[in-house]
């Protein structure tokens, strides 16, 4: 892992904090690095009627997109959980090019949203 990831997944492990996770506990934080550097934090935001809670990566990723950056332009992704199945397909829409990730047991890891959701429909 480069420097620049860790610093990334520094920056997922100091936004953590602000999550919105009052049901779960369960706070995640998230850092999309653009190409052109810039880099856009998001947290889980939960909500009482369950499914309408939102991952740290949807809202990372959605901040990028508002500020113009779009799906090619993520270099990196860092995220303090291992990615559910259903940010892994937005990882895999945006093309970032890695993700890096703590599992469970604390370790990190890097792989490439393929490896993360392989086999993947094109529309
Ligand atoms: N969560 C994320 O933010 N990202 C993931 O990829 C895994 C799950 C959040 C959703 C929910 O607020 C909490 O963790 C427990 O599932």
């Amino acid at each position: 892992m480069t420097d620049a990831d860790r610093e990334l997944l520094e920056r997922a492990d100091a936004v953590a904090a602000r999550a919105y996770a009052p049901y779960s506990k369960f706070f995640v934080g998230a850092a999309a690095r653009a190409r052109d550097g810039r880099v856009f934090e998001g947290v889980n935001v939960e909500n009482a009627a369950y499914p309408l809670g939102v991952c740290a990566e949807k809202t990372a990723l959605a901040r990028a997109v508002t500020e113009g950056v779009g799906p090619g332009e993520i270099e990196a992704l860092a995220v303090t959980a291992s990615p559910c199945g259903g940010c892994r397909q937005w990882l895999h829409e945006f093309g970032v090019d890695r993700v890096i990730y703590r599992r469970a047991d604390g370790e990190v890891a890097v792989a490439t949203p393929a490896e993360l959701l392989p086999d993947t429909f094109e529309l």
